[in-house]
């Protein structure tokens, strides 16, 4: 199989930021997916009905002309948020989910929920009215190993959750490890998870490999080689209750090399590519389509797209670094590139 044709994918899970970053960002997400959930993380975070419309507003003034593109706002859950805000803007069509932080465990975070019980109101709202809860899986507590913080977050939080309110729908975004996707295999028709492209493709020792690798290091952490294994095998699965989300994160160069650098991996540039060559080394090419366009819409309850997407194999050129108001951006796959490219993107 060297060409395949698909329903216009969805991504499930980005960051385009805002400002200058957001403009030079925005077209990529844009040029290979028809719609993708856009992370809240800004400063300050989205977290009422008005920033949600101005943002989604700003990231399509971002699109470039000619090009159909559908940002799908999420609301950031904050410790004080006021659940009738949140079920207003889900109802009005603003927001599709809200998206749950742990408070201080990843980029912009730092006005996150600092206790489940903290928003245990407004996740009792979402469960009623219907509104997807998207959660960053990973306890904060410094005390545990930052390999084993999804798995714990599981055990700690995500399990007691879903016993609670057993009609909650939540999308445990970028799954890591096997104890994640046990979990969501497990689970009910109610629990889904989003899976990134690097996740997919790296393992802990690439961070490492020959020196430490500051554009591969995201949150959560790619994990040891078992985990990246499992993920693949849930990725190629047909179950659908694995899709695509790909956690695309740019940050600019200098804040990535740095002595303390950021958290966050740029895939967007190339992020078809990407999970084209996985489903191709795992020879289920055809099982691409279920999760890059079928599965996402389905969860979310939205029709699945009618334009389509061709891919076909042949090597993709990756820039090696991509301007942005003035600073530079890595993107994944810088250097390598993908056995695949997108044709009519
Ligand atoms: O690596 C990450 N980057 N993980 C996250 O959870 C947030 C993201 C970002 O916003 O940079
Ligand atoms: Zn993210």
């Amino acid at each position: 199989m060297d060409r395949l044709s698909i329903p216009m994918p969805d991504d499930w899970h980005v960051h385009v930021r805002d400002g200058a970053m957001m403009q030079a960002v925005v077209p990529y997400t844009a040029r290979q997916f028809a719609r993708a959930i856009i992370m809240p993380n800004l400063v300050p975070p989205v977290t009422t009905v008005a920033a949600a419309i101005a943002y989604r507003d700003r990231i399509l003034a971002a699109v470039p002309p000619g090009v159909s593109f559908q940002p799908l706002m999420t609301c950031y859950l904050t410790d004080g948020i006021d659940p009738d805000e949140v079920a207003r803007g889900f109802e009005a069509g603003v927001w599709v989910a809200a998206k749950l932080y742990p408070a201080h465990a990843t980029t912009n975070s730092a006005h996150g929920v600092s206790a489940i019980q903290a928003i245990q109101p407004v996740l009792e709202r979402m469960a009623t009215i219907g509104m997807p809860l998207l959660v960053h899986g990973e306890v904060t507590d410094r005390h545990v190993d930052i390999f084993d913080r999804e798995a714990v977050f599981i055990q700690r939080v995500l399990r007691p959750l879903t016993e609670a309110l057993p009609t909650l729908r939540i999308v445990l975004e970028h799954i890591t490890t096997a104890e994640a996707v046990a979990f969501v295999e497990q689970s009910g028709p109610t629990i889904a998870a989003t899976i990134t492209a690097h996740h997919l493709i790296i393992n802990r020792n690439a961070l490492f490999e020959g020196g430490i690798r500051p554009h591969l290091y995201c949150l959560p952490v790619a994990k040891r080689e078992t985990h990246r294994l499992e993920l693949r095998r849930a990725a190629v699965s047909g179950n659908p209750k694995f899709f695509l989300g790909t956690d695309s994160a740019p940050h600019p160069t200098h804040a990535k090399e740095a002595a303390c650098g950021c958290a966050g991996i740029f895939s967007a540039p190339a992020a078809m590519e990407a999970y084209a060559q996985v489903f191709d080394e795992e020879a289920k090419l055809p099982r691409l389509e279920g999760f890059a366009s079928r599965f996402g819409p389905a969860f979310y309850r939205l029709p699945v797209n009618d334009r389509t997407l061709t891919l076909e194999r042949g090597p993709t050129d990756i820039a090696e670094r991509i301007e942005a108001g003035g600073a530079f951006i890595v993107p994944f796959g810088a250097g390598t590139g993908f056995a695949w490219r997108v044709l009519n993107g």
